[in-house]
């Protein structure tokens, strides 16, 4: 590879590169993804690893100092964290401001915004102790505020957090939890979580990490740059994607038209029809996150008791689309998100929550790039250059 920046001040060159495809944004040491083998692997572990021996704590702990944390270090990181759950009392009127048909993603990347006011003297990128205190900040409360932002969406009240329980256990609670009785641990549910969670941890500079690092360079705040993280995540091709392949099987299913139909109608290119849940950037080669995920989504349904037909559907659709020209020709295989959606909604997650999830799942990922960035010392403010097809100078008409 060669140092495009340094080349381009020596000859003049500039690469058009639309969507970055060639060009890498950085240097890091976080996550390794090999996409024609399909492997992927945190700090040097493979995932299947992590997600199989691990917990989520743990697993972010790696990801952001990057060694697994000594028995010591992880209880001292989890205490803290159980002891910053609690959010201002004031951002329930933020939360009341908002309209109960806000999107919850919305909520989530908007209130993690709001959340920064609260901390303007503590957040000076600059200061060693303000940035490790807001790593323990946004992993305590984020939790907090996307379960009040899926609570909202369904007009239940909030819950305060129980620091007596374990991060995912909380979440859940959180979540699914009521005022009126005690909320009961499913520990199958708990495992579940945890799993999916640590699978979404980091994945390289995916589109709203390289937001985040690129909010990041120009000095601003962790809470800024996981706001603007979380809204990139928010798109259909990227983390939307997890709601968006629920939406895809139901509407399948509620047509009747078929699945041959409708992967004849993605083949065809028709106007917004994508099969949505397969293809990546990077992977040509089945993706190893949702290999695993693939696994878990008949464990977890069986666990539960719960038999979905739209995970038939899934099925159905990966058998023939691994099957067809059009897909192996284009490398397209099932992505993270493709088998996902079907056991948060065995879980009793809506789907306008899915992708609510992947962000509290990757929040770990961008916090570490966050800080390997700014521990980077490069300073470089993130600034692409474009390649002018407008205008040449021309005159105002004179009056
Ligand atoms: N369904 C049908 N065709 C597809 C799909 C798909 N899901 N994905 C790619 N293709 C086709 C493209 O139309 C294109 O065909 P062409 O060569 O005939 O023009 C070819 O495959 C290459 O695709 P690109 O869009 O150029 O690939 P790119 O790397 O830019 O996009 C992306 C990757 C955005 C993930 C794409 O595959 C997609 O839109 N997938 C569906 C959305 C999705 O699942 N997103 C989640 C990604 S994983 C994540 O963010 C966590």
């Amino acid at each position: 590879s060669i140092d495009v920046s340094t080349l381009s001040k020596q000859t003049g060159y500039t690469a058009l590169d639309y969507g970055f495809v060639n060009t890498a944004s950085t240097k890091s040491e976080i996550t390794y993804i090999d996409g024609e083998a399909g492997i992927l692997r945190y700090r040097g572990y493979p995932i299947d690893q992590l997600a199989d021996n691990a917990s989520f704590l743990e697993v972010a702990w790696l990801l952001i100092y990057g060694e697994l944390p000594t028995a010591d270090e992880l209880a001292g990181f989890d205490e803290k964290i159980r002891r910053h759950t609690l959010l201002h009392e004031d951002l329930k009127n933020f939360f009341s401001a908002l309209p109960s048909s806000a999107h919850p993603m919305s909520v989530l990347s908007s209130a993690t915004a709001a959340l920064s006011t609260y901390y303007e003297d503590g957040s000076d990128p600059a200061n060693p102790e303000h940035v490790e205190t807001n790593i323990i900040r946004l992993l305590a409360k984020l939790p907090v505020i996307a379960a009040y932002a899926h609570k909202k969406s369904i007009g239940q009240a909030f819950l305060y957090p129980d620091n007596s329980l374990s991060y995912v256990e909380n979440f859940l609670r959180l979540n699914f939890g009521n005022m009126a009785e005690p909320y009961e641990i499913n520990p199958v549910m708990v495992r579940a979580l945890e799993r999916l969670l640590i699978l979404h941890e980091d994945h390289e500079q995916n589109a709203s990490t390289s937001t985040v690092r690129l909010v990041a360079s120009t000095g601003a705040d962790q809470f800024a740059s996981i706001s603007a993280g979380i809204h990139a995540l928010s798109g259909p091709l990227h983390g939307g994607a997890n709601e968006a392949v629920l939406k895809m099987l139901g509407d399948i299913r509620d047509s009747g038209e078929g699945v041959h139909r409708f992967v004849e109608r993605v083949k065809n290119k028709e106007a917004g029809v994508k099969l949505m849940g397969f293809g990546h950037r990077v992977y040509k080669n089945y993706d190893p996150r949702a290999k695993i995920v693939k696994q878990s989504a008949d464990e977890v349904l069986a666990a539960l008791g719960v038999n979905d037909p739209l995970l038939d559907i899934a099925k159905e659709l990966e058998e023939i689309a691994l099957a067809d020209e059009y897909f192996q020709s284009r490398n397209l295989y099932p992505n993270v998100d493709f088998y996902t959606g079907v056991i948060y909604k065995a879980m009793g997650f809506p789907e306008r929550v899915f992708t609510v999830l992947f962000a509290i799942g990757r929040l770990p990922g961008w916090l570490a790039q966050w800080r390997e960035q700014n521990l980077d010392g490069q300073g470089r403010i993130g600034r692409p250059q474009q390649l002018f097809l407008g205008q040449p100078e021309r005159q105002y008409p004179a009056k």
